[in-house]
């Protein structure tokens, strides 16, 4: 099945890597570095009513310790209008106003670091503390009804109608990236000019955005971005701390580095909040899905609105008729939710997929085939025709990989021979298929070298890897010359990499700069025939390089939005398809094995196909879908960040407590891709596949522990103690 287009290879960065040779932000040493540390807050809501900074001043080597004082300019109101540079309103240390519990309220700049953690621990503060709602079954929360839920069809009258009838409420923890690479910047202010090193999605949200919050020219700003050793939506716009350390090196003439410390990820960068899904499903006697509805609550701060869209892909995979969502956000005394990996439609998956496996079973249906038999022709939501999907693929490769015939379909009637119970489950989940406009420039010179710059940042899913196959494969140049710059906007204009557009968004734009670069030489060339590569051909030419430059954009979209990538603005992305809607697909199978009497569960199998259309490059793909189920099992079996209902703030923000799997708990896992080319989306037919890697896993792990052990856990993650 998996027939690769372009041909397996190394990652070009795997020799550094493993080496320890690559250089993330916080591996930058620059002259006369000084290091910051933060202080965090002690109570979660109200006003600062003074800090004292005496005993911190007072140690050798304390430089500067800043405060909201410092930042009186820096108007909150300022970064909210920047808006699109970050994707939260609330900054702290912008004024004497608290929110969450943890977040700064000091930056200590000191010679070293051990100076710098010494200082901030004497650092003291005096607040006026108000009521606060620690999560969202606290009194005092809010309810906010955003616009645009997702309906058609009538459902009551379907659902009343129905021959099998389940309705059901399933959770999702709140949960922290943690990535491995720490949040950290280091800046730089010389010669009227402001260096930054940041480990980000979005370096140009960085410069644009940094430039906006201090008053600077931004062609004064330039960030460096090159590698990112994990982002997952974290790091997809300005961080909190980014303009504070710009302004502390500003203020005290020196390079300022800070580096979070792994317990201060967890209140200084966003999150995944907690949700609730309230799913109501029905089938008629056909065993036609006819109804369903979609109530969901997500965690929200005081500050945000930051929607929860579950029925963006609920309701799009299966052909009901009826449909019917709301949506409720709930503003509780944390800090701000953001982006993480499939930030709705991980949780959406593991709830509508929970859900039709509980239809199966009410029906005596096996969930394969229910699946198969409610597949949706066209978009449900929109009646418009998919680019391609191949979920149908997914299910019945997936299903024949994994040996689901096997299955015997009565709850805990599959066991080994050391009599653990097996379970087999499956879930299957989709994500848009989205592309950004890209600016493309290549360099290609007569002593052998290249350079190419573009939009991108490399956060580890295999960037570079993707560009130099994508160029290699349209002209002959000499890979091992050839620098990639992306991550950095003084090269070429930056998009925010997230949303799974990264390859789909870069791979056309590299083949149209090398097709413009090829028209160039051949235009030199002048219908005369020159031996060798493209280097030797312009060396015989006597031409040092040409040039070339392309400006590519999303389907239908207006040149317009060239403008925009220009500044970094991440509407910028896009496409609004008007007459298609492009998805990507996954279909996961699981085998779960528990221990009978410790009701310990382990996931020993499972079996992944993927539609992400062409697979540009199978090492990396295979991998970023290793890392995706890998993340489904940390969701399903381990994952949450306990907010704690005394005091606020985030209780077991440390990785010693904050359990996510090991490679002990990881069993086989069996990739594969339809890997055909979307005949419509891009040139290169790439949907994009980060995200689509885990949706649906979860919930083909909740669906296989039920199968196992008849408990129906519809709470994440699932614990022991809820299979006893
Ligand atoms: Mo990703 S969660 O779209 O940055």
């Amino acid at each position: 099945m998996t027939t690769h287009t372009f041909p397996d290879r190394a990652r070009v960065d795997a020799l550094d890597k493993v080496r320890g040779a690559t250089q993330y932000a916080a591996d930058v040493a620059v002259d006369r570095m000084t290091h910051a540390m933060t202080v965090p807050s002690e109570i979660v809501k109200g006003r600062l009513v003074s800090v004292d900074v005496q005993a911190a001043r007072a140690i050798p080597g304390v430089l500067r310790v800043l405060t909201y004082q410092d930042f009186q300019d820096v108007a909150e109101a300022v970064l909210g209008a920047v808006g699109p540079y970050s994707f939260r309103t609330y900054h702290a240390m912008l004024s004497d106003r608290l929110i969450y519990r943890g977040e700064p309220i000091a930056l200590v700049v000191a010679e070293t670091l051990e100076i710098a953690i010494e200082a901030a621990a004497l650092v003291t503060a005096t607040y006026a503390p108000d009521a606060f709602s620690p999560n969202i079954d606290a009194e005092g929360t809010e309810v906010f009804v955003p616009e645009g839920s997702i309906s058609f069809g009538d459902f009551d009258q379907a659902f009343d109608s129905a021959a099998v009838t389940i309705e059901a409420e399933y959770n999702h923890a709140a949960q922290h990236q943690n990535p491995m690479e720490l949040i950290s910047t280091t800046a730089d202010f010389r010669g009227g000019h402001l260096y930054i090193h940041e480990g980000s999605q979005s370096s140009g949200a960085i410069k644009f955005g940094v430039a906006l919050s201090l008053g600077l020219d931004p062609e004064r700003v330039h960030v460096m971005s090159p590698t990112v050793g994990g982002g997952f939506g974290q790091k997809n716009s300005m961080q909190q701390q980014t303009v504070l350390v710009a302004r502390a090196a500003m203020l005290i003439g020196r390079p300022v580095k800070l580096v979070l410390p792994r317990g201060q990820i967890f209140h200084m960068a966003t999150y995944r909040p907690v949700s609730r899904h309230r799913i109501r499903l029905g089938l008629d006697a056909a065993g036609k899905i006819v109804a369903a509805s979609y109530d969901g609550q997500q965690q929200n701060s005081r500050a945000e609105t930051f929607r929860g869209a579950f029925s963006e892909t609920a309701a799009r995979i299966y052909a009901i008729a009826n449909y019917r969502s709301s949506e409720q956000l709930i503003r509780t005394d944390t800090q701000s939710p953001g982006f993480m990996r499939a930030p709705f439609e991980h949780p959406a998956s593991f709830a509508f997929e929970s859900a039709i496996d509980e239809l199966a079973h009410a029906a005596g249906l096996d969930p394969v085939a229910l699946r198969l038999a409610n597949q949706a022709e066209t978009d449900p939501v929109t009646g418009l025709p998919f680019t391609s999907r191949h979920l149908v693929e997914c299910l019945t490769e997936g299903a024949r990989r994994f040996g689901w015939d096997d299955r015997s379909p009565a709850i805990g009637s599959m066991q080994d021979a050391d009599g653990l119970l097996i379970g087999y489950g499956v879930g299957v989940g989709c994500y848009k298929a989205a592309t950004s406009p890209v600016i493309a420039r290549l360099r290609v010179s007569a002593d052998g070298r290249s350079r190419i710059s573009l939009s991108g940042h490399e956060m580890g899913q295999g960037m570079r890897n993707v560009i130099v196959a994508a160029l290699v494969a349209r002209l002959d140049i000499d890979p091992q010359q050839l620098e990639v710059i992306i991550g950095e906007p003084d090269g070429a204009p930056q998009h925010v990499t997230a949303g799974s557009w990264g390859t789909a968004s870069v791979v056309p734009a590299v083949e149209a700069v090398a097709d413009e670069w090829r028209r160039k030489l051949d235009d030199l060339r002048d219908g005369r025939s020159v031996a060798g590569n493209v280097h030797q051909v312009l060396f015989r030419l006597k031409r040092p390089y040409i040039d070339a430059e392309v400006q590519v954009l999303a389907p239908g979209q207006p040149v317009a939005v060239m403008d925009r990538l220009r500044q970094s603005l991440p509407s910028a992305v896009g496409p609004q398809y008007p007459e298609f809607v492009g998805l990507s697909f996954s279909a996961h199978f699981v085998e779960v094995r528990v221990e009978p009497s410790t009701r310990r569960i382990r996931v020993s199998r499972v079996v992944s196909v993927i539609d992400c259309g062409t697979v540009m490059s199978p090492r990396t793909a295979e991998s970023q879908v290793y890392g995706g189920v890998i993340w489904g099992i940390a969701a399903a079996l381990r994952e949450i960040s306990e907010q704690d209902p005394r005091y606020g703030g985030v209780l077991n923000n440390d990785l010693a407590d904050y359990v996510v799997p090991v490679n002990a708990d990881i069993g086989a896992i069996d990739v594969s891709f339809v890997n055909k080319p979307d005949p419509l989306l891009n040139a290169a037919g790439v949907k994009g596949l980060g995200e689509v890697a885990m949706v649906g896993v979860a919930a083909a792990i909740a669906n296989a522990v039920h199968h196992a052990t008849g408990k129906r856990i519809r709470s994440l993650p699932i614990r022991i103690e809820d299979v006893l």
